[in-house]
């Protein structure tokens, strides 16, 4: 059972050619598993998450009953990435998997949108958002920490909320990174070898064992986001996420939701209200817009 195939050049060398597609095959039921895995630890053995609760009642007081969360920039940026993401998917595997058509042209097209989509976040992520907030940081780790203890039933302190995404997001997004510049990068590339409107076809950029290697990179890449694609959906539609997936419509939660999951001191909310500094509040998670 090889992972590659593989194909004999004129030279005679063996040169991978790509993935073997039964790995289509391994991604889906891995991703269909954890579902089914962490469906049944939720539904029959999880705790109830517990937090540690600090805010003081003059800070929750002064929380929005509508806490803005995506603009509407991210928010486009995110459903043109999906539906990119979705032809991809589906234009590269569904012939693999026997239906069958010209799939080659809807593919480059979707790739280079998701393309010019990414480049665009990285700049808007770098530029006009607040770029380390995806980025795990010292108390999501010391958190990780303290969750395993109390999973394993050692004493513990409950963790703090979450700042504007939960370790497991960014963690998420860390993958996600990884498979899509990957998918990325090696697309961009391949768009030589058949034609599109951006630069003449030239099959000869590279050598056939480059080629190839690349070829097997992207579909190594390509099997990967089926499982964390199928994973992202899943969360997505959990009754306890929810709230976060909402915020991807419309833009904002709900104050009980950000008080209950997300702590102001690490996720500041804007408010138009005066400061409450003189009443001894924990008032640092807090800014005043304008
Ligand atoms: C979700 C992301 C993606 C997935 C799952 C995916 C999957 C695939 C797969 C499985 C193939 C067939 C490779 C082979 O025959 O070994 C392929 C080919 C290709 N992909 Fe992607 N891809 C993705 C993203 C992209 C992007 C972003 C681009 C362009 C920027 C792109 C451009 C291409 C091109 C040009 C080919 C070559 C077609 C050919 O040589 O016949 N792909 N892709």
């Amino acid at each position: 059972m090889d992972l590659l195939e593989w194909a004999r050049n004129p030279w005679g060398q063996n040169i991978p050619i790509h993935i073997a597609w039964f790995l289509i095959w391994v991604a889906a039921i891995a991703g269909l598993l954890f579902l089914m895995v962490h469906a049944t630890y939720i539904r029959y053995f999880a705790k109830a998450r517990a937090f540690a609760n600090t805010d003081s009642p003059v800070v929750a007081a002064r929380i929005p009953e509508h806490v803005p969360r995506h603009s509407l920039t991210a928010r486009m940026f995110r459903w043109v990435m999906a539906a990119s993401m979705f032809t991809l998917l589906f234009t590269a595997f569904l012939p693999k998997v026997g239906f069958q058509f010209d799939w080659v042209t809807y593919h480059w097209i979707a790739g280079s949108v998701l393309t010019v989509s990414i480049l665009f976040h990285i700049i808007h992520a770098s530029f006009f958002m607040d770029f380390w907030s995806i980025w795990p940081d010292r108390i999501d780790l010391r958190d990780a920490g303290r969750r395993i203890l109390r999973f394993v039933g050692k004493p513990a302190p409950p963790p703090d909320r979450f700042a504007k995404y939960p370790l497991e997001n960014k963690l998420y997004h860390g993958a996600i990174i990884a498979a899509g510049l990957s998918s990325i990068v090696t697309g961009v590339f391949m768009m030589f070898r058949v034609r599109t409107i951006f630069f003449p076809r030239n099959p000869y950029l590279f050598n056939d064992m480059t080629w190839g290697l690349m070829y097997v990179l992207h579909g190594l890449a390509g099997v990967g986001l089926i499982s964390l694609i199928m994973a992202h959906v899943y969360f997505g539609l959990r009754p306890e996420k929810r709230a976060i997936t909402k915020s991807m419509i419309s833009g904002w939660m709900s104050r009980d939701f950000y008080l209950k999951e997300h702590d102001p001191a690490r996720w500041p909310v804007e408010t138009s209200a005066p400061p409450a500094r003189s009443q001894g509040a924990r008032t640092e998670g807090l800014t005043d817009a304008g």
